[in-house]
């Protein structure tokens, strides 16, 4: 991926990593466009920055939907070469007793879903451009789940494969990079910004900046917190994380 002089599509911009990528890709250079529901803390991410462009849209919206958004934007902005699919929520759920599914519901439509339809409606124009990468967002939590959270779990080890399968389909056209974050200070959760023992959202940040820039870009996106988690299964010691998870 360039550093610089590429024009960004970020999804769930309007706060924690997203708003603090689309803010260091401006600065670095980039046309930054954010996407997220709530327009006024899109708006607040673009504050002071010319070249962020905010704009309203629901990644769990229907296919037409997004198939639509994506051609508005590409006329809007023919140069766009990057996407990146942050956008996430992360419920909590008792998956042991009956329950109201709906909430699992969004989290597949909003975690799984969403990406696969956006990067359907936009990729002939990351085939066509120059310099195209394209950026899933998936945790540490892909690679050992957290019972509390399942489906979330569950999404993004899905998104770790549909990444994988991208990478080989689109290799030669398009870049395709994982980004796996550890627990980070966002409010992802309720409170997650002030919890111990989750990384700083600037020192995340700068960690992952920094592996970004490097040439080639590594295809996965690891900072050091992450990496037991990414490497539990090859390392043995996949359940004995599983069970510190499960005790939390
Ligand atoms: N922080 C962590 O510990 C951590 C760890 C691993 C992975 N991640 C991943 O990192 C990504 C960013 O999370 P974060 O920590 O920065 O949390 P965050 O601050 O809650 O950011 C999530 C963003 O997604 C947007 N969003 C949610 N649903 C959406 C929808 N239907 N359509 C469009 N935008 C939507 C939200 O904005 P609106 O609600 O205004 O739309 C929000 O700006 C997520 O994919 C998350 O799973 C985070």
């Amino acid at each position: 991926m360039k550093n610089s002089g590429n024009t960004i599509l970020v999804t769930g911009g309007g706060s924690g990593l997203g708003r603090e990528y689309a803010r260091r890709w401006h600065d670095a250079g980039n046309t930054v466009i954010v996407a997220g529901r709530t327009l006024s803390s899109l708006a607040e991410t673009a504050k002071g920055r010319e070249n962020i462009h905010p704009v309203e849209f629901d990644v769990a919206a229907a296919a037409g939907d997004v198939a639509a958004f994506a051609t508005g934007l590409c006329e809007r902005f023919p140069g766009l070469n990057v996407v990146v699919n942050n956008a996430g929520i992360m419920p909590f759920e008792n998956i042991e007793a009956k329950r109201d599914l709906g909430e699992a519901e969004r989290v597949v439509e909003t975690n799984l879903l969403g990406p696969i339809r956006l990067i359907d409606a936009f990729v002939e124009q990351l085939k066509a451009a120059e310099d195209a990468a394209l950026i899933n967002v998936s945790s540490g939590l892909a690679f050992v789940p957290l019972p509390k959270a399942a489906t979330y779990s569950a999404t993004k080890a899905a998104l770790h494969s549909y990444t994988m399968s991208l990478r080989k389909r689109l290799e030669g056209l398009v870049e395709v990079i994982e980004l796996i974050p550890p627990g980070v200070q966002t409010e992802l959760t309720p409170g997650q910004s002030q919890r111990d023992g989750y990384l700083p959202l600037d020192d995340f940040i700068a960690e992952s900046m920094e592996l970004l820039a490097q040439k080639p870009t590594p295809s996965e996106i690891c900072v050091e917190a992450v990496r037991a988690f990414r490497n539990s299964e090859a390392n043995g010691n996949q359940q004995e994380l599983l069970d510190m998870l499960a005790a939390r």
